[in-house]
């Protein structure tokens, strides 16, 4: 497996406004990536299906939150688009949501496939199967949404890694 930009697995995470969790949702990714050593390999990228926050940063709650466990979140927010569901080969909503909207975007049954949701691969939270807005919530919010990721992401980059061509 080459290891230009080309040939890597690229994953987008996606809610909302992509400035509380699928901001998130990239950079625990990223740091778990980084620690099993596979940045030459996989790559994530997060995005929003509502524009109105673009070019932000993260809300400051959620900065908070991130930053006492050690994540920086420096993401700046954008809209998800067309061309991501070519450019990406993994696309993970965070609620049911999220999913639908995406779908409505999908232009073929193959763009269709590569999405995906994150409740999914929630494993040591029974209770939840979705990642929820915290956006109108108060500070718990923010730390479910991160002690869900956390869980969420560690299962989902199994998975991933399963679906990496073999070297
Ligand atoms: P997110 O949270 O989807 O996790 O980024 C939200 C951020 C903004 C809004 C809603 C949810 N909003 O309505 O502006």
């Amino acid at each position: 497996m080459h290891n230009d930009r080309e040939s890597k697995f690229r994953v987008l995470m996606v809610c909302l406004g992509n400035i509380c969790r699928s901001p998130s949702a990239h950079h625990v990714m990223e740091h778990l990536i980084e620690q099993r050593g596979l940045s030459d390999l996989i790559e994530v990228d997060s995005a929003g299906t509502y524009g109105g926050h673009a070019g932000d940063l993260p809300d400051h709650r959620m900065r908070r939150a991130a930053r006492k466990r050690g994540y920086e979140l420096t993401h700046r927010a954008r809209r998800v688009t067309g061309s991501d569901f070519a450019d990406f080969d993994l696309i993970v909503g965070m609620d049911g949501g999220n999913v639908s909207d995406l779908r409505m975007m999908a232009a073929t049954p193959e763009e269709v496939a590569k999405i995906d949701m994150m409740g999914r691969y929630i494993r040591r939270f029974p209770h939840y199967d979705y990642v929820p807005d915290p956006y109108y919530e108060g500070a718990e919010g923010f730390e479910l949404v991160l002690d869900l990721l956390e869980d969420a992401c560690d299962n989902l980059l199994d998975h991933i890694v399963e679906k990496l061509p073999k070297q």
